[in-house]
């Protein structure tokens, strides 16, 4: 069994998805083993986002997910990493897969509904930024 970090961005919590990306996911044989809504700050962030410190869209993308509450979940399942992906599509929604949550429903490549881990390394970390071993369920 995998795991992975999922976190629904503020844009797709003002569009009302939350239930639309749970459904996704259970109907997929995703387990959601965590589960909370929280406002990061500014510099939370920032901290999450810090391997993308360099790039042109770091300042906008920290304020954008310090903007307004965000569900974050630790899924499981085999694979998880990979499936979730699959489910979210490509980071740009114009290059994203037809029936993907970013096609579907993001507006930029920047609010783009979802993000999900992209290695097992990263999945430790972005899990251990938002939950303490009493959070997990699973
Ligand atoms: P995410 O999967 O959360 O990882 C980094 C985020 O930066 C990405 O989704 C987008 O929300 C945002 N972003 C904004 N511009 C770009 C870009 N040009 N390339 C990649 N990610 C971008």
């Amino acid at each position: 069994m995998e795991r992975t970090l999922s976190i629904i961005k503020p844009d797709g919590v003002k569009q009302g998805l939350i239930g639309e990306v749970v459904r996704r996911f259970e109907k997929n044989g995703i387990r959601i083993i965590a589960m909370k809504m929280i406002r990061m700050t500014k510099n939370q962030a920032k901290g999450f986002y810090a391997v993308h410190e360099k790039r042109p869209f770091f300042d906008s993308l920290t304020d954008f997910m310090s903007s307004g509450p965000v569900v974050v979940m630790v899924l499981e399942a085999d694979d998880v990493i990979a499936k979730n992906r699959t489910l979210m599509g490509a980071t740009n929604f114009e290059e994203a897969a037809e029936g993907t949550i970013r096609r579907d429903f993001a507006t930029d490549i920047e609010k783009n509904v979802v993000h999900g881990s992209d290695s097992p390394e990263t999945a430790a970390f972005e899990i251990g930024y938002f939950f303490n071993a009493f959070e997990i369920a699973g």
